[in-house]
């Protein structure tokens, strides 16, 4: 079995000159990557990400400390899981209990803005998190700081690897983007139980070895009956699904990522740095980007004390291809491979969907010409509507005509 070290993920600067050399080199291996240099980004309010993201912990930790009957004031039964409160409980990782709750938020959608048409498929409403007056404007601001550093951060790479400077970045513009804040409550374990586990599946069948379970005395919040829950941990091994992951508060303990021969590589990273992992499509679609199987366990020092963490999820818009499949066909298959309850037959849904995403760029770029400057649309950096010699442009233009 392997022992579980404790390593500092290695670093790649944003607008460094080997930022891109340095990120492809880490996403191999060990596959997260640290990222820095984004000090001088501010969010639409002129906040920093550290300060945003103080914010957001603060809001996150006031949530997990409400009454269960409040919290579940903000579920959404029909979201499976993707907006809204998820409680405790509600999601397994295969026969696994995990022990966490989270909270989905989605970028807002302008009204009559043409992604829209897409509905109730994806850009599904939020739900708004109106007990915490600053949560969902703290949330909307954060994901508005990351757009410019998943911008430079793609664009830099596909320069690198000698593509268009947008083929990376440009599907990630007016598609899903959401933030997901989880918190790991506390708990009462079984005295001696705690153990690592080998030849642990992680989801999509790769094997992983070293995982910190225990026997969690769970108390059901609502009716107060204790039951134990055999081998919990906080989150169970998998791939992320989607484009890209940008994690941000990795600092606290509990983080494994599965290492070269099986084991587990825990790790911790700076307060300042965010953590960057390719998902599915960034895998196979970036040369050099790798998957990274990854979870959160449960030991009996960190299960006495609740853990907050906040991701950030990017996919492509839902008609763009990957791997010859469309990225939302694609994303309701592997939901579901993961364990979501999506119903069969979405994938085929996503393929009649109108409008074509080429349709749909010509569609924004003219609805973005009537917003104001904060609502503009980010594909306007890819593709424009009054300067018709844009390659790009041109290559768009076509296929709406
Ligand atoms: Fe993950």
């Amino acid at each position: 079995m392997a022992t579980a070290e404790k390593a500092q993920l290695p670093e790649a600067v944003l607008f460094d000159q080997d930022f891109a050399a340095k990120f492809l080199e880490n996403n191999t291996r060990p596959g997260f990557t640290a990222i820095s240099g984004f000090d001088s980004i501010r969010t639409r309010d002129g906040r920093t990400v550290e300060e945003v993201k103080a914010d957001m912990y603060t809001d996150l930790k006031t949530f997990g400390q409400l009454e269960q009957r409040v919290k579940d004031q903000f579920r959404d039964p029909t979201g499976s899981g993707q907006r809204g409160y998820t409680p405790n409980q509600q999601e397994q990782s295969g026969e696994r209990p995990e022990h966490r709750e989270h909270i989905m938020i989605a970028q807002d959608v302008p009204k009559g803005h043409p992604i829209t048409k897409y509905r109730p498929m994806f850009y599904r409403a939020n739900v708004p998190i109106t007990v915490i007056p600053t949560f969902d404007t703290n949330a909307q601001e954060f994901l508005s700081v990351l757009r410019p550093i998943r911008r430079r951060m793609f664009e830099d790479l596909a320069i690198h690897l000698g593509k268009w400077w947008g083929e990376f970045a440009a599907p990630l513009e007016d598609a899903e983007e959401f933030t997901r804040l989880h918190i790991y409550p506390s708990g009462d374990i079984v005295p001696g139980s705690a153990r690592k586990l080998d030849h642990v599946r992680a989801i999509g069948g790769e094997r992983v070895d070293g995982v910190d379970v225990v026997d969690l005395i769970y108390t059901n919040p609502h009716t107060g009956e204790k039951r134990i829950l055999k081998g919990a941990m906080r989150a169970g091994p998998h791939p992320d699904v989607g484009f890209y992951t940008l994690l941000v508060g990795a600092e606290e303990p509990g983080l494994y990522l599965k290492d070269t021969e099986e084991g587990a590589l825990a790790f911790t990273t700076a307060r300042d740095k965010i953590v960057g992992n390719a998902a599915d499509d960034a895998a196979v679609l970036i040369p050099g980007a790798n998957s990274a199987i990854h979870w959160v366990g449960l030991t009996e020092q960190t299960v006495q004390r609740p853990r907050y963490s906040i991701a950030a999820f990017i996919h492509r818009r839902p008609k763009t291809e990957v791997a010859g499949e469309f990225a939302g066909a694609r994303l309701y298959r592997r939901l579901r491979e993961i364990g979501y309850d999506i119903p069969s037959g979405l994938e085929a849904e996503v393929g009649k969907m109108q409008p074509e995403d080429s349709q749909l760029i010509g569609q924004i770029l003219t609805f973005s010409r009537n917003q104001p400057k904060e609502l503009k649309s980010g594909l306007e950096r890819y593709y424009h509507l009054t300067n018709p010699k844009t390659q790009s442009y041109e290559k768009i233009m076509e296929r709406v005509a």
